[in-house]
């Protein structure tokens, strides 16, 4: 199989816009956003988005089939990114995009160290390929704001 992967620049927006919304008609359960929040999301909050974020897609015959972005945290030391956002389209699911996708990351930031990444503790799969990928859980979970009782938590990759 073909495997393209790319940063997105700030004017590809809504390429990131519509596969982001793909992902949480598909996968609600796994995100704390919600489709209908998302899809209010506008042009200029979508700009200022890449400039604090990096937004990686994995295309297969020109169709975008996966989906992470990578974001420095203003109160983390630049040597630190969290990963967000991630998703891969269920047709292409255990056939490696994730990997591709974190490997291609790592790539383009050889000066980031630590990978983090928060996950709903209900998402036992995500939990479970992370473990795959080399992360592992650094002890820290957190509620929800939405007092929906449900949990996070955070996991860590260190890529020295
Ligand atoms: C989580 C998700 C992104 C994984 O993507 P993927 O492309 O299928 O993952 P990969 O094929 O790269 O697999 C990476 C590793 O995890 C393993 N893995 C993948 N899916 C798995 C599953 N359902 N159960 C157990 N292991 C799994 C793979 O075998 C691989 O390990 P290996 O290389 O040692 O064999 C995908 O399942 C998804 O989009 N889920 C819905 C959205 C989601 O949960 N996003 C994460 C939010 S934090």
């Amino acid at each position: 199989m073909t495997l393209e992967l790319a940063t997105l620049d700030a004017d590809d927006w809504p390429i990131a816009r519509e596969v982001r919304l793909r992902a949480l008609k598909d996968s609600p359960s796994a995100y704390i956003s919600e489709y209908e929040d998302e899809v209010a999301v506008g042009e200029s909050a979508w700009r200022e988005r890449f400039t604090r974020m990096r937004w990686i897609v994995a295309r297969h015959q020109a169709r975008v089939i996966g989906l992470a972005s990578s974001v420095r945290v203003d109160s983390r030391p630049p040597y630190e990114r969290h990963v967000e956002s991630v998703w891969v389209d269920p047709r292409h699911r255990r056939t490696g995009i994730l990997r591709a996708i974190f490997g291609h990351l790592t790539e383009v930031e050889p000066d980031v160290t630590e990978w983090r990444v928060w996950v709903l503790d209900t998402n036992s799969v995500a939990r479970e390929v992370y473990e795959r990928l080399g992360f592992s859980p650094t002890g820290e979970r957190q509620p929800l704001a939405d007092g929906s009782g449900r949990l996070e938590i955070r996991l860590r990759f260190d890529a020295r």
